[in-house]
């Protein structure tokens, strides 16, 4: 892993700065501080700056971890029961600019309107009565490991995870693509277009608002759930692997495939891969103040089991959605400026 520990004289330079932006913004979802997050960024303590820019030109490693921010559990309050619920006054803003700060240096922050009601930075926690539902508000049943909205053409480079609260060490489970053994592995044939895709739950309409409030953006968003629902329907088929084939990226997302109609070779591949996922899979628990990012095209990740609690100290997590290709998704928002895919 790519791992580095924050300072306590990297908090004392941070906090003023990230004050000040939380005093000013009111919201990490003030369109107007993530416009300015990549310039913000340049701030941030030159030897993480660095790092950061490492991860992102070197690809050392598929997870890259920020650690020792300061976080202050009296502080953030009770863990929501619901991400719905976390909408006015963070308790936790300085921190989230913090992380919004590192995403930008690795590419443009984005949300889905079909996730999370269209929110750029996402709440991750377990939810009554999802508790064996295949989402990540479940928690007595393992998240199954996954390329994030792997289904997706827009899908990120990254995703990340800041950890507000962890109280039980609960593990995310994650497997770095340099890690297997592709001598071992059918790659020509993980490299066909063969490969049935299905959304995930997490973009189901019964998961997120009835209305944006908003006509205009309700309209884009119906569309958006209708290309998701004809998606459901005629899964499209796509390779799983790409780039190079030495040292190739991953797409994958197991409990959302389809495999009906895949030929024996396919089918063989397809779990030979799987296998070695699984024989590789590391499992790492994020404390208070760490920020790992993950490598979206190098890594699947997921999350073990967990009893919730209920009680307001459940685990917490903030999820970022990062894209070095903005422009790729530009048919699919209504403006250039615009952070949110329909
Ligand atoms: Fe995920």
């Amino acid at each position: 892993m790519h791992q580095l520990t924050l300072t306590a004289k990297d908090n004392v330079m941070l906090f003023p700065l990230l004050s000040e932006l939380a005093e000013a913004h009111g919201t990490i979802e003030d369109p107007e501080l993530i416009r300015r997050a990549p310039v913000l960024a340049c701030s941030l303590p030159p030897h993480l700056l660095e790092f950061l820019e490492e991860f992102r030109t070197c690809e050392p490693s598929a997870v890259c971890l920020v650690s020792g921010l300061d976080m202050d559990e009296r502080v953030l309050g009770p863990t929501p029961e619901h991400w719905r619920n976390t909408e006015h006054a963070s308790t936790s803003l300085p921190q989230e600019i913090f992380f919004l700060l590192c995403a930008a240096r690795l590419g443009d922050v984005f949300g889905w309107s079909t996730q999370q009601d269209g929110r750029i930075m996402h709440d991750v926690l377990p939810i009554k009565g999802h508790e064996h539902y295949e989402l990540g508000s479940n928690s007595l049943q393992h998240l199954s490991w996954h390329t994030e909205d792997a289904f997706h053409p827009c899908r990120g480079d990254y995703v990340a995870l800041m950890c507000l609260k962890n109280p039980d060490l609960a593990e995310t489970m994650v497997c770095d693509a340099g890690d297997l053994d592709w001598d071992a592995l059918d790659v020509e044939a993980l490299f066909e277009a063969e490969f049935t895709q299905m959304p995930d739950n997490s973009h189901l309409p019964q998961n997120t608002a009835q209305s944006t409030g908003n006509p205009v953006q309700d309209r884009l968003r119906a569309r958006s759930f209708a290309l998701i629902q004809s998606w459901n329907e005629n899964p499209v088929k796509r390779p799983v692997l790409f780039g190079d084939r030495h040292d190739p990226y991953m797409a994958l997302d197991p409990y959302h495939m389809k495999k009906d109609d895949w030929s024996d070779r396919m089918l063989r591949a397809f779990q030979d891969l799987c296998d070695q996922i699984e024989k590789n899979m590391q499992d790492i628990s994020l404390r208070p103040g760490d920020c790992a990012f993950i490598d979206n095209f190098r890594a699947v990740h997921g999350r073990k089991s967990f009893r919730p609690r209920y009680d307001g100290s459940d685990r917490w997590l903030k999820r970022l959605n990062i894209t070095r290709n903005i422009r790729g998704s530009r048919a699919w928002r209504p403006s250039a400026a615009d952070r949110i895919i329909y």
